[in-house]
């Protein structure tokens, strides 16, 4: 029997383009790696023109509201964790009164429904392993009753629905996602509950009416 013949490895042509691929990669890693730490400079300028944090709101549920969350909450970081969807929900077409438990409902490309509450913020996310089959496009609604809103387009792949609904409504953009169309349909208590958001403590464990038991 015959030994299969074996390619000869070049140790020099290997070593040319490794050094080829890396004058490019290492160039740009470097490159952005002086002035901030990330591999990509647009997601980095993306990162950054969302600001500092507030400092009277600590990184968790209530902080960024109406910002697109998953700027961040993505693989490109920098949170570490990721979400699938993520928004926020306000009352009026311009104020940051966020919608405590607003329903936000989804009907994914499979027919699979879920349901998601915001907090006081009007904040909600979802995590992957809470839809790890969601499969764009979706159709969305927003409910707290009696107010209801959908979505008419389907959206096909933007996870952040502040990513699209940015204020000012205008040719480009529908606004912020709202529940009624002008301030002066947004409740008093609405505005009460907006100064007292966040709550001391641990945020409660809120569901949709189709997910009580
Ligand atoms: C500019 C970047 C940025 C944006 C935008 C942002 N976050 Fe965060 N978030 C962070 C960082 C950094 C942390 C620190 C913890 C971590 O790394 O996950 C954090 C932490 C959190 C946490 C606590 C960690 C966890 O997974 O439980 C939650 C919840 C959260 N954010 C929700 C949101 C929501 C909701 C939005 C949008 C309304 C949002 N974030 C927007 C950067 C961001
Ligand atoms: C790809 C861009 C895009 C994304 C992402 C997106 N939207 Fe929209 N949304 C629109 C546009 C454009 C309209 C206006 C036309 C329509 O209703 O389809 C709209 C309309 C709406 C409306 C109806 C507004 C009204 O005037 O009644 C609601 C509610 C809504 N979106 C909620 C959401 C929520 C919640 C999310 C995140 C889960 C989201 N949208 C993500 C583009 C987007």
């Amino acid at each position: 029997m015959r030994p299969r013949s074996t390619p000869k490895p070049n140790p020099a042509a290997a070593s040319r383009i490794t050094a080829k691929l890396c004058g490019v990669a290492c160039a740009i890693a470097f490159g952005s790696f002086a002035v901030s730490c990330g591999l990509d400079p647009v997601h980095d300028g993306a990162v950054k023109a969302l600001g500092d944090e507030d400092p009277n709101i600590p990184p968790g549920p209530y902080h960024r509201q109406g910002q697109p969350c998953n700027v961040c909450h993505d693989v490109q970081g920098p949170a570490d964790s990721k979400f699938a969807l993520s928004g926020t929900i306000f009352w009026g077409p311009t104020n940051n009164i966020g919608v405590d438990q607003a329903f936000v409902r989804i009907v994914d490309a499979n027919g699979a429904k879920k349901c998601f509450v915001t907090n006081c913020k009007g904040n909600f996310f979802a995590r992957p392993e809470q839809v790890p089959k969601l499969t764009f496009p979706i159709l969305v609604s927003v409910e707290k009753p009696p107010a209801y809103r959908a979505m008419t387009g389907r959206i096909g792949r933007e996870r952040a629905c502040s990513n699209c609904h940015k204020n000012p409504r205008f040719f480009d953009s529908p606004g912020q996602v709202r529940l009624v169309n002008s301030e002066a349909e947004v409740p008093a208590d609405a505005k009460a509950a907006a100064k007292a958001c966040p709550p001391p403590g641990d945020p409660p464990l809120l569901r949709c009416p189709e997910d009580q038991e």
